[in-house]
């Protein structure tokens, strides 16, 4: 398993293509980016927020909100999609996730701005995260979601996700997914990079 450089976060932005045709940026959250995240949750619909912290709130407190923005802190990762929406560059979808060493997994929530969904942005931004589970040597990616999710729930199971009960909560539901995939064969362009110069630092990584 690797940990990413602070200087070398901003050569990790992709260009997502969604199934729509539309163009998505997709790269580490930056300080600038604060107010545009604060603002981005807000105007999530309440169910939404709920669905994406399983629990009600109406935007990220303090403490959740430098955790969001502090990358690479403690292996957890924060990264938004946005959009040229009327000039301005807008998120439109975040995902946080969070590499876990000593299991090699590589754990994720995410959500999409009510107004985007359904344009398949989830799709192809879980797509992009297992291009940096694979990266960054994680044998399986996963996340949890409230049982009465059906949105995630079935998009977990169209992106061929495995489900298994949470190993403390009922009321939550766990999708896993195996990464088997050789760095030369990472979809992503930047993180098949940032796999194959790794392999070449150390031969002997799996991935
Ligand atoms: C779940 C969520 C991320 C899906 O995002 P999205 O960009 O709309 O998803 P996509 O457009 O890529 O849809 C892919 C598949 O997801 C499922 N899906 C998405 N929205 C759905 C809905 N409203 N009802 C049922 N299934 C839905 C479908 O299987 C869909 O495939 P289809 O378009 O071929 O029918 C989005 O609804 C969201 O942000 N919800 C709030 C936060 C959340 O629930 N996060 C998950 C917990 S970590």
């Amino acid at each position: 398993m690797s940990t990413l450089r602070p200087e070398d976060l901003k050569q990790y932005s992709d260009t997502l293509r969604t199934r729509q045709g539309e163009s998505l940026n997709v790269r580490f959250i930056e300080p600038r980016d604060t107010e545009e995240l604060q603002h981005y949750f807000r105007s999530l619909t309440t169910r939404s927020r709920y669905n994406r912290f399983f629990g009600a709130i109406s935007e990220l407190p303090k403490g959740l909100l430098s955790e969001f923005l502090d990358v690479g802190a403690r292996e957890r990762f924060t990264v938004v999609a946005t959009k040229m929406v009327d000039g301005f560059e807008t998120i439109v979808a975040e995902a946080r996730y969070a590499l876990h060493a000593e299991t090699s997994t590589l754990e994720f929530g995410l959500s999409v701005d009510d107004r985007w969904q359904g344009h398949g942005i989830a799709t192809v931004l879980m797509k992009n995260l297992e291009c940096r589970a694979a990266a960054l040597g994680a044998d399986h990616i996963f996340g949890d979601t409230l049982r009465s999710n059906e949105s995630m729930i079935s998009l977990a199971r169209k992106s061929g996700f495995a489900f298994v009960n949470h190993p403390d909560d009922w009321k939550l539901v766990r999708f896993d997914k195996e990464i088997a995939v050789a760095p030369k064969d990472i979809l992503c362009a930047s993180w098949r990079l940032a796999a194959l110069s790794r392999q070449a630092e150390s031969p002997s990584a799996s991935v």
